[in-house]
C-alpha cells in the first residue's frame, strides 16, 4: 500500500472504531535469537507437533453452490479513486482465479462514493462500466462474483442520514444486474460497524432485502454480521425475514495480533512485530509501550509468550473458537454462513502464515462453510500478476493438503 493508501484506510476505519484504527509506530520489541538454528528449529518443531485434533462438529453448514472457493479483489473498485490504492481490476485476476481451482471472486465495489450525493443518488455510468466489466470477466471465465458494497463509510457514522440513499443504491444495483446468473450475488454490507448499530442494522437489512427481491427473487445475498463481521456478532443478527437465498457472512481475522501485526490501518498496540502462530515464542516479545497499556493486548501477549502452544492463543483453539460460534449459529438458525475473508499480514513470518492460513481455510472446509481470501494484491497478497503467479506462503495454504 501507499501512504496515501494507508492515510484513507486508516482514516476509513478510525471512523468506524473497533476493530481498526489509526496507526503509529511504538517500538518495536526484538526478537532474542535461540542459542542455535538446531535449537530454534527443535523448538518450532515441538510446537507444531501439538495435537491437530479439532472438536466434533455438531452440524454441517449449507454449502452456498457456487462460492465455496474464493479470493477478494481488493484495493481496486472499493478505492477512492480508481487506482488510488495500487490494484486495478485485470482479466489475470480472473484467469488466475480459474486455473486456482477456485470458483468465485468476492468484488469489494464503493457504490456510495460514485453516485449522487442527492436524491435520487443515481450511480455514475463510469462506475457501473467498471463494475460490468468485473462481471462479465466472471461470467466469461467460469467463476461466480459476490457484488460487495464496501467502504459506504458514512454508514458507520451516520446511518440514519444515509438510510434513504443506501436502499436507492442497492435498487438500482438489484435492477442492473437481475439478468445476471445465478453465480453473480450480493452482498449488503460489508463490516458493518460504529454507529450502524444491530437496532439499526437488522430493520435495513430486511427493508433492502425486500427491496432487492423486488428484481431478483432468486439471487443470493449475503448479509454480514455487526462489528467488522465477528462471529461474536453472529447472535445479534435478526435472521426472521432470511429466505432460501439468503446467507449469513463472517469474517475470520483471529488471532488479530497475529493477522494484523504492523498494520498500518490498526491501533498502536498492533505494533507488536515478530507473533508468530503457533506460539508461544521462542523467546518472549517484549510488552511494552500501547500494547502493555492497553489490557486486552497485554493480556494476549502474555498468554501467547506463555502458553504452550495447544491452549496458546496464537494457535489453533482461538481458530476453533470462531469456527465453533459460526456452527453454533447455524445449528440455532438453519441458517447458512459464509466466510467473506480471511488472511494474514505480509509481515507475519512466512512458514506461520502458511500454519495459520491453512488451518482456517481446512477448517471451514471441514465444516461446509465457503471462504474468500483477503486479498490479491493489498498488505495480505495472494496474487503476483507480473509473474502471474501466486505467493508461494498463501498458495501452499489455500491450495495444497
Ligand atoms: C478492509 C481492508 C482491510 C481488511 C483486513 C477489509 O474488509 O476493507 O481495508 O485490509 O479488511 O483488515
Amino acid at each position: 500500500m501507499n501512504r496515501l493508501l494507508m492515510l484513507c484506510v486508516g482514516l476509513i476505519l478510525i471512523s468506524c472504531g473497533g476493530k481498526n484504527a489509526n496507526k503509529t509506530n511504538s517500538g518495536l520489541p526484538e526478537v532474542v535469537a535461540p542459542e542455535s538454528a538446531e535449537s530454534a528449529k527443535q523448538i518450532v518443531d515441538d510446537q507444531l507437533n501439538i495435537t491437530l485434533t479439532p472438536p466434533q462438529i455438531t452440524v454441517q453448514n449449507k454449502t452456498v453452490p457456487g462460492f465455496t472457493k474464493g479470493i477478494n479483489i481488493g484495493n481496486a473498485l472499493e478505492a477512492p479513486s480508481l487506482g488510488e490504492w495500487g490494484v486495478l481490476v485485470n482479466e489475470k485476476h480472473f484467469i488466475m482465479a480459474k486455473e486456482a481451482g477456485l470458483d468465485h471472486i468476492r468484488l469489494p465495489a464503493r457504490f456510495s462514493g460514485n453516485a449522487m450525493k442527492e436524491a435520487p443518488y443515481t450511480i455514475e455510468p463510469q462506475f457501473w462500466e467498471l463494475v460490468d466489466d468485473a462481471v462479465n470477466l466472471a461470467v466469461q471465465h467460469g467463476l461466480g462474483i459476490i457484488l460487495d458494497l464496501h467502504h459506504y463509510e458514512e454508514m458507520a457514522s451516520r446511518p440514519r442520514d444515509h438510510i434513504e440513499r443506501f436502499k436507492a443504491l442497492w435498487r438500482q444495483i438489484a435492477e442492473h444486474y437481475k439478468d445476471q446468473p445465478k453465480n453473480v450475488a450480493f452482498e449488503l454490507i460489508n463490516e458493518p460497524c460504529g454507529a450502524l448499530t444491530v437496532d439499526i442494522l437488522n430493520p435495513l437489512m430486511k427493508e433492502t432485502l425486500e427491496i432487492v427481491r423486488q428484481s431478483n427473487p432468486d439471487r443470493i445475498v449475503f448479509i454480514d454480521c455487526y462489528f467488522w463481521a465477528n462471529t461474536e456478532w453472529l447472535d445479534d443478527m435478526d435472521v426472521s425475514f432470511f429466505d432460501e437465498n439468503t446467507v449469513a457472512t463472517f469474517h475470520m481475522y483471529q488471532p488479530i495480533l497475529f493477522t494484523h501485526q504492523g498494520a498500518p490501518w490498526m491501533d498502536p498496540e498492533y505494533q507488536v512485530a515478530q507473533v508468530i502462530f503457533p506460539g508461544p515464542p521462542l523467546a518472549p516479545v517484549e510488552i511494552t509501550g500501547p500494547a502493555l497499556s492497553n489490557a486486552w493486548s497485554a493480556d494476549w501477549l502474555n498468554a501467547y509468550n506463555t502458553l504452550e502452544a495447544k491452549d496458546n492463543p496464537s494457535g489453533p483453539k482461538t481458530i476453533w473458537e470462531e469456527f465453533g460460534r459460526a456452527t453454533t449459529f447455524v445449528e440455532k438458525t438453519g441458517v447458512p454462513v459464509y466466510m467473506g475473508e480471511f488472511g494474514a499480514i505480509d509481515f507475519a513470518d512466512a512458514r506461520s502464515r502458511t500454519i495459520f492460513l491453512k488451518i482456517v481455510r481446512k477448517e471451514a472446509q471441514r465444516r461446509g462453510i465457503g471462504w474468500a481470501y483477503w486479498d490479491d494484491g493489498g498488505h495480505n497478497r495472494a496474487m503476483d500478476l507480473m509473474d502471474n503467479v501466486w505467493v508461494k506462503p498463501v498458495a501452499d495454504a489455500l491450495f495444497k493438503d
